[in-house]
């Protein structure tokens, strides 16, 4: 990992803002300032006198962006990462996950690498723990999904949801090969959506019990109410579901925002990024999470439509095309469960380091619990009835094509 001497201190560059919602006016993070920008460039080979061009600032929620033009024209797209959330080891294991897809011919959106070779470099900050930061290519294909909010929006159209559905069973696939150990749980570690620490006959009761034993009073305060009933009941079903675990580094975060499409096809699909939530999960865990961020409308799940059984059954008919039907089969009992883990890191997220407590409490009451009491009354099970339904056919209709046997833990 390239170090070199801190940026000297400026302005961050001014807002332009990127992604999801435009009209959001602050940002957890600061923007990227001109010295940083022009740091990474250096170490990567870019040294110009002049600043260069920046198109865009992001005032996304977990991390910095910018997007920036060199003299010639070239687009590049640098991201930043707290060192309090990203470590230069998990860092390291996510971009050999990325290589590894690019290897199996997974069109994947690898980050650059300095002269030396590396892929990140890492600058000391004044907050104390180094900042990390990536470099990529700018995108080539359309960025269709970038207005849309992950939880809010499905899927445009049914040829985009099977194209959606046919690569995630590719990348499930591809990745069967990939035996690398989970990212690393320590204190440090935020941000994180994995399904270890809900696996196994007791996964709900060692989960409770390490939220308890952490001892922050609003976590307290859920253990006491709905939450453990709830984390009882799905995870008893999880247990009774069909069909083996194929334990797989999943993405972590499938939706179309993180997708780009093909500019003489706007329903084939250019190329994949942010593989920040990628982790050791499994492929019926992965499903779900995307199910969970695509499927149903999250801003109005009491509206007259809070999921579309077409789009669903054209995501669920890609995937299945791919060959392979253990997951379809398991992913309606993993669906109320896999965003547990991540909103509860969201909430330490929140809470712990950003001392941003209306935010924490959406993550443990709106997101942690609010989810899963919306699977459990009628709306919510009608969806996981429909689902399981949907799953199971495109599942027996599937060519048989199993993967790789399921990786020992
Ligand atoms: N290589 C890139 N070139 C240009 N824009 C990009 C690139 N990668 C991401 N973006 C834009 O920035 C947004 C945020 O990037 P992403 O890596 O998905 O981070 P986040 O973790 O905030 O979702 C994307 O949704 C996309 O609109
Ligand atoms: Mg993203």
């Amino acid at each position: 990992m390239a170090t070199s001497p801190p940026p000297s201190q400026d302005k961050p560059c001014p807002a332009i803002p990127m992604g999801v919602d435009e009209t959001i006016q602050h940002s957890d993070w600061p923007a990227l300032t001109q010295a940083e920008i022009k740091a990474v460039l250096a170490s990567h080979g870019h040294a110009h006198h002049r600043q260069p061009r920046i198109l865009e600032t992001s005032i996304r929620p977990y991390s910095a962006a910018a997007l920036v033009t060199l003299p010639h024209g070239e687009e590049l797209f640098i991201k930043r990462h707290d060192g309090r959330l990203r470590t230069a080891g998990a860092q390291q294991k996510e971009h050999d996950f990325i290589h590894h897809l690019h290897s199996q011919g997974l069109p994947v959106i690898q980050p650059l690498k300095t002269p030396q070779g590396q892929s990140f470099i890492s600058l000391p900050s004044q907050q104390g723990a180094p900042q990390i930061y990536e470099l990529f290519p700018g995108l080539k294909g359309r960025d269709t999904y970038r207005h849309d909010v992950t939880w809010g929006q499905s899927w445009h159209n049914q040829a985009q949801a099977y194209a959606a559905g046919a690569l995630l069973g590719r990348l499930h696939r591809a990745s069967a090969t990939w035996r690398t150990p989970p990212q690393p749980r320590s204190q440090e570690a935020l941000l994180l959506s994995g399904m270890a620490p809900l696996e196994g006959a007791d996964g709900a009761n060692r989960f409770l019990a390490a939220m308890a034993q952490r001892g922050l009073p609003e976590q307290r305060a859920l253990l006491a109410g709905d939450l453990p009933g709830l984390l009882h009941h799905f995870h008893q079903r999880l247990r009774q579901a069909p069909s083996q675990e194929v334990f797989l580094w999943g993405h972590g975060d499938w939706h179309g925002v993180n997708l780009t499409w093909r500019q003489d096809d706007a329903d084939k699909i250019e190329e994949v990024f942010d593989f920040g939530m990628s982790d050791a999960t499994s492929a019926a865990f992965d499903l779900a999470v995307a199910l969970e961020r695509s499927a149903i409308a999250w801003l109005n799940p009491g509206g007259p439509a809070p999921f579309s059984q077409a789009l669903l059954d054209a995501f669920l008919a890609g995937y299945a095309s791919t060959g392979f039907s253990a997951a379809l089969k398991r992913c309606a009992s993993w669906l109320p469960l896999c965003h547990v883990p991540f909103a509860l890191s969201e909430d330490d997220y929140y809470r712990r380091l950003l001392q941003d407590g209306a935010s924490a409490d959406i993550a443990l009451e709106g997101y942690l619990v609010g989810h899963m009491q919306w699977f459990l009354a009628e709306e919510g099970q009608r969806f996981l009835s429909t689902l399981q339904q949907s799953a199971e056919r495109h599942a027996a209709a599937a060519r048989h094509c199993p993967l790789t046997p399921s990786q020992k833990r």
